[in-house]
């Protein structure tokens, strides 16, 4: 494979979904393994479904956590940690809500669907609460259930985070989007933007995805594998 140098990139972009943790040992959603293939969406996540079982939802949401804290960051999520100390101008947008980006050093990260390791109250706003069970299921302040800070199905995304990614996806003059299946809109829609844009862009997957062919270069591969050998910043 032909290394990449991105030092000269005035702006980078890594997109990234469940692909891009499954080395790590977190399953995907939709692939052989996936998580929906296990659980129905709509008793584990969706507004419905918290409200009709809260506690339901919470454990499934503590399984989660539980198994994301027996999993470590691969080479693939230190790389794109170590660019981000090295370069300027580098953001990881992603899909995940497993917090795995954080755990490898990347401080500029944008969660399009929240994070596992927060919880919300709708009169009380939004709280850490990082340990494998929750600390409690109600918000400290007051006796509601308190909800995983997560953007389920049929949630609309939260309007500043989308707004930032886009702005960062304009502004891209690389984009290398990671282990999606690109079918989740509107993260979907966010790299049509940078594409639109004539950024540089690069898919990085094991699978061909409905998207490919608007990439520049489609690289069936690994995260863990191909982002050490692609990519050069020194
Ligand atoms: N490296 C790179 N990509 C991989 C790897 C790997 N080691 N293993 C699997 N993949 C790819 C799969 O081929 C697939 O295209 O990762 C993709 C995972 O797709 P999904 O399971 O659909 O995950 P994602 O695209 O992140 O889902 C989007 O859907 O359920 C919702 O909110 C959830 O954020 C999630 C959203």
């Amino acid at each position: 494979m032909q290394r990449l140098d991105i030092k000269t990139f005035k702006s980078i972009v890594f997109f990234t979904g469940a692909g891009m943790s499954a080395e790590s040992g977190i399953p995907t959603y939709r692939g052989q393994g996936g998580i929906w293939h296990e659980y129905k969406i709509e008793e584990v996540a969706c507004q419905e479904a918290f409200e009709r079982d809260p506690l339901r939802v919470l454990q499934f949401h503590e399984l989660r956590r539980q198994k994301v804290l027996e999993c470590r960051p691969h080479a693939g999520h230190r790389v794109i940690s170590d660019i981000e100390k090295e370069l300027d101008n580098v953001v990881v947008v992603t899909q995940n809500i497993d917090g795995m980006h954080q755990f490898a050093g990347c401080k500029n990260v944008i969660e399009l669907h929240g994070s596992l390791w927060r919880l919300r109250c709708p009169v009380h706003g939004v709280w850490e609460d990082k340990g494998e069970k929750y600390t409690s299921y109600h918000c400290p302040h007051c006796d509601r259930w308190a909800r995983p800070d997560i953007t389920w199905f049929g949630d609309l995304l939260d309007n500043q985070v989308i707004v930032q990614a886009e702005e960062m996806m304009v502004r891209a003059d690389l984009l290398i989007t990671i282990g999606t299946s690109a079918v989740v809109w509107p993260a979907a829609g966010l790299v049509q933007v940078a594409l639109q844009n004539r950024v540089l862009s690069i898919e990085i997957n094991p699978k061909a995805t409905s998207v490919s062919h608007l990439y520049e270069q489609s690289i069936r591969g690994q995260a863990g594998q191909v982002l050490p050998e692609l990519l050069s910043w020194k």
